[in-house]
């Protein structure tokens, strides 16, 4: 019998209904279609309901990674759902997705490293798994960013969105194995937080005055430094895999912002064909861009098995990370 190994056996996503076009923003803010697709490659983006949480979209992506996956939900022991505007600060968001699932008794855990924060989950199940501790286990990246993005900011409000995406890992035989994963922080308090609502900034009528609740980023800094970590974590992830950049089929980015993965990708070498953005349609949407993208390409046809993909993901923190997968 072949060798177990730690893989992704079903993957799933979920986008809200509404469509937010570029030119619906001009309500909030001074700006045009032009500009935002020009700079950033987004025409449009879903946002929730308002009775529509980060939970219930993590729950309606994990219910298709499982029908995927073919598993009941009840073998999950460990939900991890990666976001940074959760439902609550506890419960954890992963305890509303167990509550969604009729489940008792998993363990639940929030990984709050902003837009790398699926790759982190990804590399933390791959750990559960491969040592004994866990059997199967749902990762998930979900974000409701509408609610915590401050619509009297022109340089921010037009790239965030909302959505949710879903792994199972499990050990497996050879399906979707994951290869390697390495995950870091830089730290960088100037380029990307939300500054208040925790312990150094608690709510107060000034910080809501302030608008202090919502995303604070400096997009330039920002820009800079995810084009050097994406060629980095390329180069990295390959040499690690004992592969080469040219055996890469698929690579997704955390979908930032167009120019950000073009030009990181063209620096490192990677053909723009096999580059998987959606940003076009569905914006940034943080930790679950990646499971969404990844989704979307399962879905149709793009990825193949025996595919080398890359996952990467960069954000607030600055945190940022990676998995290598053989599909
Ligand atoms: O996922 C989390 C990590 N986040 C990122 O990776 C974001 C990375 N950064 C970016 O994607 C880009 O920096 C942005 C898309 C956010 C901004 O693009 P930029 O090319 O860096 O623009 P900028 O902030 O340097 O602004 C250039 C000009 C300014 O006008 P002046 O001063 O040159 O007259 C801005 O006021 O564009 C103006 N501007 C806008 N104009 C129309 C900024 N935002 C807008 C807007 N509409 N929405």
């Amino acid at each position: 019998m072949q060798n177990l190994s730690p893989g992704i056996i079903g993957v799933g996503s979920y986008i809200p209904e509404r469509v937010v076009t570029n030119d619906d923003l001009k309500q909030f803010v001074d700006t045009n279609d032009e500009w935002i697709r020009t700079r950033t490659g987004i025409r449009e983006r879903r946002f929730a309901r308002a009775d529509e949480y980060t939970s219930d979209m993590a729950l309606a992506a994990l219910k298709k990674a499982l029908a995927r996956a073919e598993i009941d939900a009840k073998k999950l022991d460990y939900i991890l759902v990666a976001t940074a505007s959760p439902d609550n600060t506890f419960p954890n968001t992963a305890c509303w997705v167990q509550k969604g699932l009729g489940l008792e008794g998993v363990a639940c855990l929030d990984v709050s490293t902003a837009c790398s924060g699926f790759v982190y989950a990804l590399q933390l199940a791959t750990a559960l798994v491969a040592s004994g501790q866990n059997k199967c286990v749902a990762v998930i990246g979900a974000e409701k960013l509408s609610a915590i993005t401050n619509f009297q900011d022109r340089g921010s409000c037009i790239l965030f969105a909302d959505g949710a995406g879903a792994a199972v890992v499990t050990m497996t035989q050879g399906r979707g194995t994951i290869i390697c994963s390495n995950t870091g922080a830089l730290f960088d308090y100037d380029a990307l937080a939300v500054p208040a609502g925790g312990c150094r900034l608690p709510a107060s009528r000034e910080t809501v005055e302030k608008n202090q609740h919502t995303i604070a980023m400096n997009g330039r800094a920002t820009y800079q430094t995810a084009v050097r970590k994406f060629v980095e974590m390329a180069n990295e992830a390959c040499t690690r895999g004992g592969i080469k950049i040219s055996d890469l089929n698929i690579v997704i980015p955390h979908q930032a912002n167009e120019h950000i993965v073009y030009s990181a990708m063209d620096r490192a070498g990677v053909p723009r064909e096999r580059v998987i953005l959606n940003i076009d349609r569905v914006g940034n949407t943080s930790s679950a861009s990646i499971p969404i993208a990844f989704d979307e390409a399962v879905g149709d046809g793009r990825i193949k098995r025996g595919d080398y993909i890359l996952l990467m993901g960069f954000g607030g923190g600055l945190s940022w990370g990676y998995n290598l997968i053989k599909w």
